[in-house]
């Protein structure tokens, strides 16, 4: 009697795979059966290890050997001191250049992982098993790792290829209401820069029936698995998948100094969306149409996050430290369209300040 064969299947993103489908925990482990190394980490943090650990532990015994590294919940893990205790953990474990890092998390965790396995002695390998839906659809696809310095989002960082992702979608049966969202958030702006109809289908999400979710969230990955191959250093059609995200990241950062709740990311470049659109539509590359059904659906599904006059001024100067800036001024990857996307729209100072200034007086309590 033969076996049955497993049901998953690879989506190219060029330098690596993304491996979808029912027995992608199954195919992990036969895929590491075939991968030689002296010793396995498991980087998660302290949700995803409690959550999530148990599962991939039965179903993918190549890891039950593995020795898990936990470090805490949320963004302030992406730091240097973070990386210090890892960097000092895999050496008193005398980790060698053999050893490969497993990164279950979302995508604090794939970010940090991915950039301690591209440092630690010179690079190691590793895999990404996201957790969160914003690490499905984005984060964990495309080698970009890096941390945060002083308040600046992914300043210090490096692109590390994983030897593959997997995406094991019921994972996501333990993650809450706002952290779905959080994710759906770049779900659409794949929409948006890519795929009209992508677009719609998000609109109309099925986010408590996660079997729904799941022909999503492939989808969104191929999407973004596209971009990555076509351009997986970011000189020019990977800057698409940037829209939305320098507002957000000026928000997201000046979230985190204020006393008001701290955005997450997806929040924040849900809010970046609104504003860039409409800046899109203020420069004439974009219907008035679009840009009211993208400020609609934002609206629709995130919370407003009210801003105090003159919190505009500081949020444009967060922005200046954009990895997307060039020579001082700002640089903007705007939609023209539902699916397509202008990249390297340069803006002024001042049109930045009217779009947030747009978003300050739209949510205005
Ligand atoms: N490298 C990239 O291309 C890229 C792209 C997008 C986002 N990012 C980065 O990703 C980060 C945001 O990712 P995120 O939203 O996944 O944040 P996150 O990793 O902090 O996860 C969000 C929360 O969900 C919890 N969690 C994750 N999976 C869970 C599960 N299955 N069950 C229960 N709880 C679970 C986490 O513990 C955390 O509390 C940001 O730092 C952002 O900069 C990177």
């Amino acid at each position: 009697m033969s076996a049955t064969p497993l049901e998953f299947s690879a989506i190219d993103a060029g330098r690596h795979p993304v491996f979808v489908g029912r027995d992608v925990l199954k195919a992990l482990d036969a895929h590491l059966a075939d991968t030689p190394r002296t010793a396995v980490f498991i980087l998660g943090d302290e949700n995803t290890l409690r959550h999530c650990l148990p599962e991939l532990l039965a179903r993918v015994p190549q890891v039950r050997r593995g020795e898990p590294i936990g470090v805490p919940a949320g963004e302030a893990s992406k730091s240097l001191p973070v990386c210090q205790e890892i960097w000092s953990y895999l050496t008193a474990r005398a980790a060698d250049k053999q050893a490969l890092l497993v990164c279950l998390g979302g995508g604090v965790v794939s970010d940090l992982g991915g950039f301690i396995a591209g440092t630690y002695k010179r690079g190691i390998r590793c895999v990404h098993v996201p957790t969160s839906l914003m690490a499905m659809v984005d984060a964990a696809i495309g080698g970009k790792s890096g941390i945060d310095l002083a308040g600046i989002k992914n300043v210090v960082g490096l692109y590390h290829d994983p030897l593959a992702v997997y995406l094991h979608t019921p994972f996501l049966k333990s993650l809450g209401k706002r952290d779905l969202l959080n994710g759906l958030a770049e779900m659409l702006k794949h929409g948006i820069v890519r795929d009209a109809d992508h677009f719609e289908a998000i609109c109309a999400a099925p986010l408590h029936d996660l079997d729904a979710l799941a022909e999503l969230v492939y989808h969104s990955a191929a999407i973004k698995a596209a971009v990555v191959k076509e351009d997986p250093w970011e000189s020019g059609p990977r800057k698409a998948l940037n829209f939305g995200h320098s507002i957000g990241h000026g928000l997201e950062a000046f979230s985190w100094e204020g006393s008001q709740r701290a955005l997450l990311h997806g929040e924040a470049v849900a809010a970046g969306m609104l504003c860039e659109a409409w800046l899109s539509w203020r420069m004439g590359l974009l219907d008035r149409a679009v840009c009211d059904r993208i400020a609609a659906q934002v609206q629709n599904l995130y919370r407003p996050y009210p801003l105090d006059d003159g919190a505009q001024h500081r949020i444009v100067e967060l922005m200046r430290n954009d990895k997307k800036n060039h020579d001082g001024q700002f640089r903007l990857s705007l939609p023209t369209a539902l699916g397509s996307v202008q990249v390297d729209v340069p803006a002024t100072a001042a049109q930045v300040l009217e779009a947030v200034e747009h978003y300050r007086l739209l949510v205005k309590e």
